[in-house]
């Protein structure tokens, strides 16, 4: 038996080997552009397993301040965090059709509501001011900003990096953009902003980051060029709606994935996962650690994410390599996997993970606090995260900093911990898996 008490902490009351069948929520990056895309669309967009965490509300009340209808239907689906609507249908406004909002657009915690915002209004002749909680506030907005900029966009930041966001879109020019970061939020943004722009816009990249916006832009009807980690559309493309179903996200599966091989008997199958090859750096990884995954892809409808059904089960993992060109397909389960690093036969690298400086906390620093809550030894070598293997975690207490990713890494770390252990703030885990938790609880109860 465990408990989660709200904003106080949580601790597994049992330790017990995890068994059972998962869904995860629906992906949350996909989720967000399902969203936004349906909004820019003409027509109405059928939306099925749309994510229940907080980032995606965030997303769904901008769009909606920005006079876009979206509606629930279908039929309640009840999970261990509550319940909500299996079908959202959102009636877009077209390209041009969003109205400006007296009130500032409150992004909350989610750096891709508030970058792909930045992007859409670029294009949209009012202006807008665009927000967030504190953690979104002191990350980096002006690489979003300057190749807006050069578009056309007028856009004013605090400190010249932060929200606040003050933008006044119109007329844009397309852009050739050499990103100095692989950034799906930043390539996104501009790439939204050059659906409105003049001429051909692209964005070449020092490494491919996940591609779920240029799929999405072709199941919408838009033609996306794409070679290597350069990508590029014309402006004055028609957007039409188009049904979309979300596949489970692999990022929230990846702390299942980590707990079953790492608690001794233990065995979970999750189905419904997205596997695009951009995004799931961590299914590679686990795999080359020794990971006794299998890994049953499913049939799924053109235009639609790949999805498979995985298997985990208890294994005995050896250390691994992950090089800065890998990197931005694991950048979110990087703590996940630091955790799995810990009970893994040799020195693992994950290389080049400057990124994690600037998500929603210092995911380098946090990653490293959280394993030590354990007395557990990692370090950073410049932008490289070092965790030595196999280690005994001891018990302790995780202050996940607000952070969703670091407070379930440090849950799932517990699990194998000797001695009391506490993950504060559960509540955090909100943010993209509200269900977390309660799982955890009910899978501990056994
Ligand atoms: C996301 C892209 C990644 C990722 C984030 C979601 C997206 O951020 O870390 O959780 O939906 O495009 P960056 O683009 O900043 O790397």
């Amino acid at each position: 038996m465990s408990e989660t008490t709200g904003k106080g902490s949580w601790s597994p009351k049992h330790r017990h080997p995890l068994v059972g069948e998962l869904k995860v929520p629906g992906d949350k990056s996909v989720s967000h552009r399902a969203l936004i895309f349906g909004a820019l669309a003409e027509g109405t967009t059928s939306i099925r397993g749309l994510s229940d965490g907080e980032d995606v509300g965030s997303t769904r009340r901008c769009l909606e301040q920005l006079g876009a209808h979206i509606e629930d239907c279908g039929e309640l689906v009840k999970t261990h965090a509550g319940e909500h609507w299996s079908e959202l249908r959102v009636h877009g406004t077209g390209l041009e059709g969003l109205k400006a909002s007296k009130r500032t657009l409150d992004c909350g915690n989610s750096g891709t509501t508030i970058r792909l915002l930045m992007g859409v209004l670029s294009g949209h002749p009012f202006a807008s001011k665009l927000t967030g909680d504190a953690s979104l506030r002191r990350r980096p907005m002006k690489r979003v900003a300057e190749p807006l900029r050069v578009m056309g966009a007028k856009i004013e930041l605090a400190d010249g990096d932060h929200a606040p966001v003050k933008l006044e879109g119109g007329r844009l020019q397309g852009i050739a953009y050499e990103s100095p970061v692989a950034s799906a939020q930043l390539k996104s943004a501009v790439l939204l902003a050059g659906l409105r722009a003049q001429g051909e816009t692209s964005v070449l990249e020092p490494a491919p980051s996940r591609d779920h916006t240029e799929r999405m832009l072709r199941h919408f009807g838009v033609k996306v060029g794409a070679e290597g980690s350069r990508v590029w559309i014309h402006g004055g493309a028609r957007m039409k709606a188009a049904p979309v179903r979300v596949p489970g996200d692999v990022s929230s599966a990846a702390f299942w994935l980590v707990a079953a091989c790492i608690v001794p008997d233990s065995r979970l199958k999750i189905s419904g996962v997205c596997t695009n090859p951009t995004r799931s750096g961590v299914l590679d990884a686990l795999v080359r650690m020794g990971a006794k995954l299998d890994i049953h892809q499913a049939e799924v409808g053109p235009g639609e994410e790949p999805v498979a059904d995985i298997i985990a089960a208890h294994s005995q993992l050896v250390a691994t390599e992950v090089t800065p060109q890998e990197f931005p397909k694991l950048v979110d389960e990087a703590p996940i996997l630091a955790v799995a690093a810990t009970q893994a036969r040799g020195t693992t690298r994950i290389r080049g993970a400057a990124e994690l400086r600037v998500k929603e906390s210092d995911r380098m620093e946090g990653t490293v606090k959280m394993l030590a809550a354990f007395g557990a030894e990692a370090r950073i070598e410049g932008d490289d995260l070092i965790i030595p293997g196999p280690q005994a975690l001891k018990g302790g207490t995780v202050d996940p900093n607000a952070d969703h990713r670091i407070a379930m890494a440090g849950a799932v770390a517990s699990l194998i911990a000797e001695g009391k252990c506490k993950v504060l703030d559960p509540g955090c885990a909100q943010i993209s898996y509200p269900a977390f938790f309660p799982t955890l609880n009910a899978l501990l109860q056994g």
